[in-house]
């Protein structure tokens, strides 16, 4: 069976080298040029763990190829997954489908067999039968189950750990109309259910609606120990504690019970509105999401209010220089779409605070290039040690483990006296950080209560 993926960006260059791993030919097709030409000469347009091995390796075994011609992508090919961006439509907040709808026409386009067309794309319920009337409109000779299916594949990997993710899927959810693409769907994935992994076959909308309902609880259970987060430090308890105290519940579970800086990335933030436009389509009130990511919009800018507080009283006549460390959305991706930093270091600028910028990744791969595109105003440091030095505060906004290393007691000497300590991610406690002005979240016994 012969694939072929739509876009090359984190979900469909992933799938791509994933399935041709698992033994398939792939073709990645993309409409960008440089991102075809990088790949082909083996570097990665984007960051994420082995990647690069696996693309390499594949591609050096014939399994796996590139290309910006669709025609020639799609030559051979039993099924053609969309994996194109869905942004979030400024006017409404709906999701912007033109990627997805142009893909649909030019794969009209080049049917020539019976071909399944996929949504690994996260796309709004309904969306399936819209590509269905795409294809139909631009090619009225093609028959619906007898040239093609369209179906519904969502994809759940993360970024950070894309890889086991989809090698080591929690499940594989598949939504199809006929017998025939479901087979084809179950064929693909075969050697992953083999090994045990669950699969659950389902209706099309049904599996369009299961992608936002799970995008949707996590950010929604972020939302919520962020806001206990606040509570605790009202009222005088911990909020580490607490999510040990209810994560251990098997009913709650662990995951996404950590305070920190209001959860960002290319999917929660645009998700969560579009379901909540979903839902206002159909007259139904999804008021705990829409709570939910108003709630996370504002954690965004009172945690950078927390910081201002902090300098307004300090003083200085000089400004107050601030080192910044980690501005993706989250450690292990060079990923800064929505991120927290694209709200919180705007803020710090508008107050007249000078801002001194380390992430790990802005010397990887294309990480200089649109990192720095996103953020404007700031110093580039090639070290979180060189971004630290002479600053008279420090924020910390991804948990990269290598911020966890660093020796507060060596790094406080190259900064000014009693510097501060802006802990988003509690990556320390009071005592680690006794030498510092220390604030974090959802603890009693730290400034900022
Ligand atoms: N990033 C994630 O972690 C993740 C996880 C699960 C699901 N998703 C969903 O998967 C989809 C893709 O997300 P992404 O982060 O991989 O996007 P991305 O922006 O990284 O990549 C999209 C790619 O599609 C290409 N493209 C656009 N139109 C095209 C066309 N007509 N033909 C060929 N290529 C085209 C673009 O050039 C780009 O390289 C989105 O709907 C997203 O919500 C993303």
């Amino acid at each position: 069976m012969k694939i072929t993926l739509i876009g090359t960006g984190y979900v469909g260059l992933v799938s791509g080298a994933c399935f041709s791993e698992l033994g398939f030919n792939v073709s990645c097709v993309d409409i960008d040029q440089s991102k075809v030409d990088k790949i082909k000469k083996g570097i990665m347009p984007i960051y994420e763990k082995d990647l690069d091995t696996l693309v390499i390796k594949n591609m050096k075994a014939g399994r796996l190829t590139c290309t910006t011609s669709l025609k020639e992508g799609m030559d051979q090919s039993d099924v053609v997954m969309i994996a194109v961006g869905t942004p979030c439509r400024k006017s409404d907040g709906h999701a912007d489908l033109t990627y997805v709808y142009e893909a649909a026409k030019q794969i009209a386009q080049n049917i020539n067999r019976y071909t399944v067309v996929v949504t690994k794309s996260t796309v709004p319920v309904g969306t399936a039968q819209e590509i269905v009337d795409i294809i139909q409109k631009e090619r009225p000779e093609l028959t619906l189950g007898k040239n093609f299916d369209v179906a519904s594949n969502p994809e759940f990997l993360r970024e950070g750990s894309a890889i086991a993710d989809f090698m080591e899927p929690n499940r594989i959810v598949i939504g199809t109309t006929s017998e025939k693409a479901e087979d084809m769907l179950k064929a693909l994935y075969k050697p992953l259910t083999d090994k045990g992994y669950a699969l659950y076959a389902t209706a099309v909308k049904t599996s369009e609606m299961i992608k936002y309902a799970a995008n949707a609880f996590l950010a929604v259970k972020i939302s919520f120990i962020n806001q206990i987060a606040d509570l605790c430090e009202s009222v005088g308890a911990d909020v580490e504690d607490v999510a040990r105290g209810i994560g251990s519940d098997n009913r709650i579970g662990f995951p996404f019970l950590k305070a920190g800086p209001g959860y960002g990335g290319s999917c929660f933030p645009k998700d969560t509105r579009a379901l909540v436009q979903t839902a206002e389509i159909n007259n139904q009130d999804l008021s705990i999401v829409r709570a939910a990511a108003q709630s996370n919009e504002q954690r965004k800018v009172q945690l950078a209010n927390r910081i201002i507080k902090y300098v307004q009283k300090k003083k200085l006549s000089n400004p107050f220089k601030l080192a910044v460390l980690g501005v993706t959305f989250k450690a292990g991706t060079d990923d800064i779409r929505d991120a927290s930093s694209l709200v919180i270091i705007p803020e710090l600028l508008k107050a007249g605070i000078e801002v001194t910028v380390y992430d790990p990744l802005y010397f990887k791969g294309s990480g200089r290039e649109h990192l720095a595109k996103e953020l404007k105003g700031v110093t580039w440091a090639a070290s979180a040690e060189d971004a630290i030095a002479n600053t008279n505060g420090l924020c910390i906004l991804t948990e990269w483990a290598e911020f966890s290393e660093i020796k507060l007691s060596e790094i406080k000497n190259r900064m000014s006296k009693n510097p501060l300590l802006a802990d988003f991610r509690n990556l320390y406690n009071s005592t680690l950080a006794s030498d510092f002005d220390y604030l974090s979240l959802g603890r009693s016994d730290v400034l900022g209560t």
